[in-house]
C-alpha cells in the first residue's frame, strides 16, 4: 500500500508500540484514526503527531460490544480508511494456576477476540485496495512459561490471520501478521525485564517494531519475524519442539523466579 495520503486505523495506539507506530505512519504522510481507552493519553499522543488537525482519536473498549460499534461508526464515517492495524494487547506473566479465570478470558478477549472482531468489522468499511496488519508475539510461535495463555491468544492470532488473508484471496484486501520479540514499553514489568537481562533475551525499542510495520504495509509482506535468533527459533519449533523445550528448561529456574516476584 501506499501510506501517503492513506488513512489508517490504529488500535493500542496510546501504548509503547502504537505510540512508534503512529509517529513512524503521521511522519509518512498517513491520517490515523487512534484507538484507545484513554482520551487523556491519546490527546497527548495527537499533540505530538505531525499535522495533528489531520488524526482522530476515538476512545472506545475495544474488549466490548459498545467499544466495537463506537469503532466500526467512527471508521464507517471516514468513508476512506484503507488500512487496520491491531497493536492492543496486554499480558500477565504469572502461572497459570496463579491465574483468576477472569484474567484469563480478559487476555484471550483483547489479544484475540477483538482483533477478530475488528477484522470482521474492517471486512464492511475497508476501502479496496486495503491492509489489515496484526500485532502478535514470537510467544504466538513459542510456548513459553509464564505466558500460558498470552501464547494461546497470539497463537490463535497468527492461525486467524493466515486464514484470513487465504480466505481474502484475490478480494483486494491482504491480511498480515508481525511478531515482535520483547520491547521496551509498559507492558513488560520491572520483572520481566529483569529476567529477559538475565537470561541474554535481546530487546527492541518501539522504533524498531514500528520501521518493520511501515516496510510490511509498503510492501504487503505476509508475516514477519522480528529479531534473531527469536525467528530461528520460532521455526525450530514448529519442525523440531524438542530442541526448545529443552533450551526452555535449562532456564526454567531463572524464569520461575521471577514468575514467582510477580505472582505472589
Ligand atoms: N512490549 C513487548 O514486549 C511486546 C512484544 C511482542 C508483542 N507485543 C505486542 O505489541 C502490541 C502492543 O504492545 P505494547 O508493548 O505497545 O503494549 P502497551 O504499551 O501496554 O500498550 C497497550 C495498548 O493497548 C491498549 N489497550 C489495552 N486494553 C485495551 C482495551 N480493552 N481496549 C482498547 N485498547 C486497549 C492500551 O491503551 P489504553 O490502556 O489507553 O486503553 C495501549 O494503547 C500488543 O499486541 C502486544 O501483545 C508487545
Amino acid at each position: 500500500m501506499i501510506i501517503n495520503n492513506s488513512t489508517i486505523l490504529l488500535t493500542g495506539a496510546s501504548g509503547g508500540i502504537g505510540q512508534a507506530i503512529a509517529k513512524a505512519l503521521a511522519k509518512r504522510g498517513a491520517s490515523l484514526i487512534l484507538v484507545g481507552r484513554s482520551k487523556e493519553s491519546l490527546q497527548t499522543l495527537l499533540r505530538v503527531l505531525p499535522n495533528p488537525e489531520r488524526h482522530d482519536i476515538v476512545v472506545a473498549d475495544i474488549t466490548s460490544l459498545e467499544g466495537l460499534t463506537i469503532v466500526k461508526e467512527s471508521a464507517r464515517q471516514h468513508q476512506n480508511v484503507s488500512a487496520l492495524i491491531n497493536s492492543a494487547g496486554s499480558n500477565d506473566f504469572s502461572l497459570l494456576s496463579h491465574k483468576r479465570p477472569t484474567q484469563i478470558a480478559d487476555e484471550i478477549q483483547l489479544n484475540l477476540v477483538a482483533p477478530i472482531l475488528l477484522c470482521q468489522s474492517a471486512l464492511t468499511w475497508l476501502k479496496q485496495p486495503g491492509v489489515i496488519l496484526n500485532i502478535g508475539s514470537t510467544f504466538g510461535s513459542i510456548g513459553y512459561p509464564g505466558y500460558t495463555s498470552y501464547c494461546a491468544a497470539k497463537a490463535g492470532l497468527h492461525r486467524f490471520t493466515e486464514s484470513l488473508d487465504r480466505e481474502l484471496f484475490a478480494t483486494g484486501i491482504r491480511a498480515l501478521y508481525l511478531a515482535p520479540r520483547a520491547t521496551e514499553t509498559s507492558l513488560n514489568s520491572d520483572a520481566v525485564n529483569e529476567m529477559n537481562r538475565q537470561l541474554g533475551n535481546k530487546t527492541d525499542s518501539p522504533q524498531v517494531v514500528a520501521d518493520h510495520v511501515v516496510i510490511m504495509l509498503e510492501k504487503e509482506i505476509s508475516t514477519k519475524w522480528i529479531g534473531w535468533p527469536e525467528k530461528l527459533f520460532a521455526r525450530i519449533n514448529q519442525l523440531l519442539p524438542k530442541v526448545v523445550s529443552s533450551a526452555i528448561r535449562k532456564q526454567q529456574e531463572t524464569i520461575h523466579q521471577y514468575i514467582n516476584r510477580v505472582s505472589h
